[in-house]
């Protein structure tokens, strides 16, 4: 049995001010025991989240981490063991607005997907199309690939510690949120290409669904077979809609 997870993706949101708030707002849900939750604030608020955070339930990742494990000369950037050393369980990788706005190619993705699990973090990797490419037929082969990059360079077995959000783009931040059947349909394409490797890790591992989830589809998504979970962009900002979005998950 998938144990179902749902992770609030908070992007470039936040003051302190308004982290403190919405930490409270988290800390004051009463969440369901089955479900794994964890959120992502932006580099800077990670350590005050995860200070906050402390005792509870709800786990802290970081948004991206760098592709070496190291500390070095990188101007701006974090590595993957100083988000360890923060308090991160997880980190995202290869999220479509770094892909399409910074340019993060499959095999960056590859190094910091690598860099991540050596580092301690548990990586989770997204996937999905544009709507130009839905519309051409081609949303299997484009999340296809982005699976296979890993898989070609890493070996199927990097799946055994990471989680894998499929996020249409044409889905993200813009209230079109992908039919529970269209998204079962593709996170069984993702199993299916899995398990030609291995069975056992296909099973095993947990298939988010990302793209304006809120309170009013999640239960729907989430009752679907081989989707095990969401990541939720705007509506993680809001405490009480992201704890209706984590009961659902639960039920
Ligand atoms: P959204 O974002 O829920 O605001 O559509 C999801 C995501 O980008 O992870």
């Amino acid at each position: 049995m998938r144990r179902p997870m749902v992770a609030g993706n908070w992007k470039m949101h936040g003051t302190r001010a308004s982290v403190a708030e919405l930490i409270e707002g988290l800390v004051n849900l009463a969440l369901p025991g089955s479900v794994d939750v964890a959120v992502f604030p932006t580099s800077l608020h990670i350590g005050l989240v995860a200070e906050c955070l402390e005792g509870t339930s709800i786990v802290v990742g970081a948004q991206n981490a760098a592709h070496e494990t190291g500390q070095g000369a990188l101007t701006g950037e974090v590595s993957p063991g100083q988000v360890v050393d923060m308090g991160c369980k997880f980190v995202l990788v290869g999220h479509s607005e770094r892909r399409q706005i910074m340019g993060e190619t499959n095999s960056v993705l590859n190094h910091k997907f690598a860099a991540a699990q050596a580092s301690g973090l548990t990586p989770i990797l997204c996937v999905g199309e544009t709507l130009e490419e839905r519309e051409a037929g081609k949303t299997l082969e484009v999340v296809g690939r982005q699976l296979d990059s890993i898989i070609e360079e890493l070996g199927i077995d990097a799946f055994v510690n990471a989680v894998i959000a499929y996020e249409p783009v044409w889905a993200i931040g813009t209230g079109l949120t992908a039919s529970p059947q269209q998204a079962q349909d593709v996170h069984a394409e993702i199993r299916a290409q899995l398990a030609k490797e291995n069975a056992e890790v296909a099973q095993g591992v947990r298939l988010l669904y990302g793209g304006s989830v809120k309170a009013a589809n999640a239960a729907e998504l989430f009752g679907m077979p081989d989707i095990d979970g969401g990541l939720i962009g705007g509506a993680s900002l809001n405490a009480d809609e992201f704890g209706a979005i984590i009961r659902a998950a639960g039920n």
